[in-house]
């Protein structure tokens, strides 16, 4: 978990093809944030880093479905309509990037969020970051940069959550605690400006309700009231995790000119010592120079026997893997142990787990399983098994051999998973833009391949009208709770659509698992992988048949074979 940005936000990017927005989409995409498209008025049509851009947030949900968090690369001048846009469009967090936003235009923002129960981060803020996850905005910079610097929290584990009201010091506290060993749950910049949509003491209490999260780091600073708001959140018990504090602008003499709209002392109030009195007060650490925070965060967690505190071997470490988890007596998959995993959860929903970091429950892990056991071989016919027994056959041994099998699964061959899952949600998309019915989309389709010729990934076979796979698969998937679920119903409407011109071309099996995976989350980037797990046993039992059976280097012929197994499929009853 972590607060305001994970992995799983689908991000739209409002100004995209400007200068900032084009070059910080890049970086957020390389960061690993689910950026899904972008909106720039007059430009509706264009794409940025193949992402399409829409004239209006309104046009892009439609076309794109929910969006969760919007972020603005707009120039001060367009802010508050572009915000306004976002919020009424119903994404629920906006990210106002731009500075010399109008104060009146903030708080015209602020009432149509408080009126849709939606939230803003900024003016004036680089963002938030959840480090291993995602980031939104400008914190971090390279994406290389922010991965070295921001240590994630381990799998299910915990980090601390960094607020601060200085842009360049967000970074620069969370990268300090980094060196110091202290791993990251979220880093917000709440922004400079006098008003601001998330607060810091807002911002406590989302981390105060996080499970990621075991203390606050907060960067202060003179001005306004936030910092003493946060202490009575504190004295009232509404933060009760340790927060561990550093207010800037000790030196500040009375008149100085602070580089933020949101710094103006008034009175006494908003003074240094008056802030650091108030969080002391309330029970917080609050170190003088910023020097010492990273050491006093390491010491709060160690004295708590937090975990968010790394190893001296984490810290020593030159790069990280989120994959697994080896210690002297421990080895953990994606923060599960090994031995808890083992005769526990079936195969599949292990590869599910190493694949997404997600212990699927029961009914998907016997869908993964069907899935696996699906693809394991589809006779000696197929480029994969030919390849991996020619090769067997000139005297390789069997890693070379399976190796010769898994180079020879690509586009054309086992590629279609992969492929007809983009190409359904090619469907789903023209629907959701309002291009017409699914069975609509699909008869029109359908007729254009008739005439182009075009054969569609994922139907059709060159032995099956009726591919035993593919009826079992849809009946495991609706086990699942994925009958209805979106690509599997644009596969049956193209595969009605076909049936419909006589032409019969039932979905396959590549088809359908590349559906069903789509359904249930996965990343079209592993669907070949999930292939090659599958066919690797087939492989393995080919090449160990031609080594002991055949002759070195004999003409494979791939049509005229006969098999000699056991006479007629073996049908088990009801399948474990
Ligand atoms: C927001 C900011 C980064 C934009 O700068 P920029 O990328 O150089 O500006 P550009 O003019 O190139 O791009 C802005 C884009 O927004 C688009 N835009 C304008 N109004 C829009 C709206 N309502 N919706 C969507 N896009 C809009 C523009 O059309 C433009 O795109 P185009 O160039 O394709 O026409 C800049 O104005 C700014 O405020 N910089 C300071 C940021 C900062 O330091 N924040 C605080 C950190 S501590």
């Amino acid at each position: 978990m972590a607060i305001l940005i994970d992995r799983s936000k689908r991000v739209l990017v409002q100004g995209m093809t400007g200068r900032e927005g084009q070059a910080r989409t890049r970086l957020m995409l390389e960061y690993g944030t689910r950026v899904v498209g972008g909106v720039t008025p007059g430009k509706g049509g264009a794409e940025v880093l193949g992402l399409p851009v829409f004239d209006s947030c309104a046009d892009a949900v439609r076309a794109l479905g929910p969006v969760d968090v919007s972020v603005l690369f707009v120039p001060a001048a367009g802010i508050k309509d572009a915000a306004v846009e976002a919020l009424r469009a119903g994404i629920r967090l906006v990210v106002l990037v731009a500075d010399r936003v109008p104060v009146w235009d903030a708080m015209e923002i602020a009432a149509e969020a408080k009126a849709r129960g939606a939230e803003f981060l900024g003016p004036n803020t680089l963002g938030a970051a959840s480090p291993g996850q995602a980031v939104v905005g400008m914190i971090g910079g390279r994406a290389e940069s922010a991965r070295e610097w921001f240590k994630p929290p381990l799998p299910g584990g915990t980090g601390v959550g960094i607020i601060s009201r200085s842009g360049g010091m967000s970074s620069s506290t969370a990268y300090y605690c980094g060196q110091a060993g202290v791993r990251i749950s979220s880093i917000v910049h709440i922004g400079g400006d006098a008003v601001l949509g998330l607060r810091l003491p807002d911002v406590a209490l989302r981390f105060q309700d996080d499970p990621a999260t075991d203390a606050i780091v907060v960067f202060g600073e003179i001005g306004g009231s936030q910092e003493e708001d946060l202490a009575g959140l504190i004295a009232a018990g509404r933060v009760t995790k340790p927060v561990i504090a550093y207010i800037g602008g000790k030196a500040a003499k009375a008149g100085t000119r602070f580089s933020h709209a949101g710094a103006i002392i008034e009175g006494n109030v908003g003074t240094h010592a008056g802030k650091v009195a108030a969080l002391r007060g309330a029970g917080a650490t609050v170190v003088e120079s910023f020097g010492e925070l990273p050491g006093a965060v390491a010491g709060v967690l160690r004295g708590r026997g937090s975990q968010s505190l790394m190893t001296e071997a984490e810290k020593r470490a030159v790069w990280t893997t989120a994959v697994t988890r080896i210690r002297p007596n421990e080895v953990a998959v994606r923060g599960h142990d090994i031995a808890s995993l083992m005769g526990n959860v079936s195969f599949g929903a292990a590869v599910h787990l190493i694949l997404t970091g997600v212990l699927p429950d029961e009914a998907r892990g016997r869908l993964m399983d069907a899935i696996l056991v699906s693809s394991i071989d589809h006779g000696a016919t197929p480029p994969s098994c030919l390849a991996a027994r020619t090769v067997a056959s000139t005297g390789a041994g069997l890693s070379q051999s399976v190796a010769a099998g898994i180079m020879s699964i690509n586009k054309h061959h086992g590629g279609a998973i992969e492929d007809g899952a983009r190409y359904l949600g090619g469907l789903l998309a023209k629907r959701d833009a309002g291009g017409g019915t699914l069975d609509e989309i699909a008869m029109s389709e359908v007729a254009r391949v008739k005439s182009t010729g075009e054969r569609l990934p994922g139907f059709g076979h060159r032995v099956h009208t009726k591919d035993p796979r593919t009826a079992r698969l849809f009946e495991l998937a609706a086990l699942a709770g994925l009958a209805d679920s979106p690509h599997i119903a644009a596969a049956r409407a193209v595969e009605r659509a076909f049936a419909a011109i006589g032409k019969p071309l039932p979905i396959n099996v590549d088809g359908a698992i590349g559906a069903i995976l789509a359904d249930m989350g996965m990343d079209p980037k592993v669907f070949n992988g999930i292939f090659m797990i599958a066919r690797t046993p087939g492989l393995v039992a080919h090449v160990v048949e031609e080594q002991t059976r055949e002759k070195p280097m004999r003409r494979i012929d791939p049509v005229n074979h006969a098999y000699d197994g056991p006479s007629q499929p073996r049908l088990e009853g009801t399948p474990r």
